[in-house]
């Protein structure tokens, strides 16, 4: 028996016209998405579903339910393996009851967002009492209205400010589950944000989720996000979607840039259509929420090196979800400025200028393909076709996936067809590149991962060894290769972080356990091992192992590990007799 708190926890967390997306081919039309109903035959689109009600309904035949009863009756499952299945794209487990303990009628998520719309009431109070923080905003260019169509506060110094407005302060579980407030190891709690500039995250309904807070001085970290909570979840939410839709839906356009301050900087001139990601890379369900409501997607990233991987790893979590009739495009700005920064200098006309001026999906790619192969050789044009193939292999837009394969094509002097069907014959590659394989036991592809994990949450400065496009996508129920390309996610972004900070990062998401699982695999792996050259080597063949369906490690035999890591320590002149069992 599944709670009735977690249905209707997993129904606030998910969005419909994802669900319903992701099967058949939904189409906009005002408010609504419209498809030829899949549950009866049809020529003109009667099935409609809501975003707002989170329903879907069919004028033809009558059909009609949530995100759930949608994946029982189009994929022929029971409820509960309905629910376990939208459960494992969150990457949640789903519980089981025993007994039938009463539920309350009010949900988690309901629960917890009047905390963080008083905590918002707050904060902005605060704002108002606080000459410094809005000298700190006036120093940043910001004025009044800004401030306030952003809803932006300011969180005091002290430990526990917000005990003034919630009298159940020490008592109330919520308050932690929130994020507002932290708990520590003797149960003594105090308030997560302190002397911060506080911005306040919405969902796409406008709904209060979660907040980012910015140090006002120098301090680390320099901002501080919300875990993640029933209510927030940083992969699928974007900074500042609520504010920009009116724009967006006029420019029918939409930017994407790092920083909240770039977002709220970039509306004080006008510039009122852009969104942030929140610390992480941009995923395919960033892109997918923003291509709902716009034709078009600028991804704006600062003008240095990370900027530039930011904006790559963009292009290699957009292909999955591009469809003909949206463009995305790339706009780099000049060395040394952000978002923030640039439009300070140049104003609005000078950025709407830069605007026109970005690079098209089509063309970044086959620019940088062509940067990474370096010259005109047959091996280099060789190794820009090897290149290439993992990502055309992700475009499912047939006339985009066609046109870009053309482009390929003429950059390597081929013809079109003789590169689809290099595409086509890449499976048989691998299974031939396989036999090369260091070692001839079995690799199951979930400890692969999982030792490539283990090293790179000891090593993450060798993070670029990795090339996440080459890994096959993990499975929603793999929590270690979710959990994997989380972190190489958060490497990209973030490529100085070093071990102990990526860590307490780790802490606050759901990836933290399989981390710690994976991290245990290797406890005996002595320090001075060549932690770069075992990072790309284990890269390589996780990229050439199909990913496994479930990566829990407790489903190899203990035998089965302890074997496969005394091989791998044999290669490396490891004594056996470290061997963990
Ligand atoms: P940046 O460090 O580029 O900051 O972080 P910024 O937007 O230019 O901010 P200002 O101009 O110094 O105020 C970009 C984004 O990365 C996340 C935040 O979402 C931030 O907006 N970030 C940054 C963190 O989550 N934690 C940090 O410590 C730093
Ligand atoms: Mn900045």
């Amino acid at each position: 028996m599944i709670p009735q708190s977690f249905i209707d926890d997993l129904l606030t967390r998910l969005d419909i016209v994802d669900v319903v997306g992701k099967r058949i081919q939904l189409k906009r039309a005002g408010a609504n998405h419209t498809a030829c109903c899949p549950f009866h035959d049809e020529r003109s689109p009667s099935f409609t579903v809501s975003p707002s009600k989170q329903f879907y309904h069919c004028f033809g035949c009558g059909a009609h339910g949530t995100a759930i009863r949608f994946v029982m009756e189009y994929e022929s499952l029971g409820f509960v393996e309905a629910i376990e299945s939208l459960a494992g794209t969150l990457g949640l487990e789903v519980p089981n009851e025993r007994g039938g303990t009463p539920e309350p009628a009010r949900t988690r998520a309901e629960t917890l967002r009047p905390l963080l719309d008083a905590a918002a009431s707050f904060y902005r109070l605060q704002l108002k009492n606080s000459p410094r923080a809005i000298d700190y905003l006036k120093r940043r260019g910001l004025t009044g209205p800004v401030a306030r169509d952003f809803g932006l506060g300011y969180a005091p110094d002290g430990w526990d400010a917000l005990s003034g407005v919630f009298p159940d302060y020490r008592s109330n579980d919520a308050l932690v589950e929130c994020g507002l407030v932290i708990a520590g190891d003797t149960g003594k709690r105090h308030d997560r944000f302190r002397d911060r500039i506080m911005f306040p995250i919405s969902d796409s309904a406008g709904r209060l989720i979660g907040f980012g807070g910015r140090i006002l001085d120098r301090g680390e970290p320099k901002y501080l996000n919300s875990p993640e909570t029933p209510l927030f979840n940083k992969g699928r939410e974007l900074f500042g979607l609520w504010p920009a839709r009116t724009a967006m839906k006029k420019d029918n356009r939409a930017i994407v840039v790092e920083g909240y301050m770039d977002v709220v900087a970039l509306a004080q001139h006008g510039i009122a259509n852009a969104v942030a990601t929140l610390g992480t890379a941009t995923t395919p369900a960033h892109v997918q929420k923003l291509l709902r409501s716009v034709d078009e997607v600028v991804f704006c990233f600062d003008g240095d090196a990370a900027g530039q991987r930011a904006a790559w790893r963009a292009l290699e979590n957009s292909l999955g979800v591009l469809r003909d009739d949206v463009r995305l495009k790339f706009l780099f700005l000049p060395q040394g400025e952000d978002p923030d920064s640039f439009v300070r200098s140049v104003g609005a006309e000078g950025f709407r200028a830069a605007l026109t001026r970005s690079l098209s999906l089509a063309d970044f790619l086959i620019q940088e393909l062509q940067a990474q192969a370096q010259g005109d050789s047959v091996e280099s044009r060789a190794q820009l076709v090897h290149r290439a193939e993992p990502l055309l292999r992700q475009i499912e837009a047939p006339a985009l996936a066609l046109l870009l394969r053309k482009r390929v094509a003429e950059v390597a002097g081929l013809s079109t067809g003789e590169v689809n069907q290099l595409i086509s014959a890449a499976p048989v590659r691998r299974d031939t590149r396989q036999a090369d394989a260091p070692t001839n036991q079995r690799q199951p592809a979930g400890l692969l991962e999982a030792l490539l994990l283990a090293r790179l949450l000891r090593a993450p400065q060798f993070a670029g060894a990795v090339n996440l496009s080459t890994l096959p996508p993990a499975s929603a129920s793999d929590p270690t290769g979710t959990a994997l390309r989380f972190v190489l996610d958060t490497l990209t972004q973030w490529p100085t972080l070093s071990a102990d900070t990526l860590a307490e990062r780790l802490r606050e998401t759901p990836h933290f356990d399989a981390c710690r699982k994976a991290v245990r695999l290797i406890r005996d792996l002595p320090d001075d091992i060549d932690f770069g050259a075992e990072i790309a080597d284990l890269a390589r063949r996780a990229s050439l192992t199909p990913a496994p369906s479930s990566g829990d490690l407790a489903a190899m035999s203990e035998a089965e590990r302890a074997a496969w890591l005394a091989g791998l320590r044999q290669r490396k002149g490891v004594a056996p007799d470290n061997t963990p069992t």
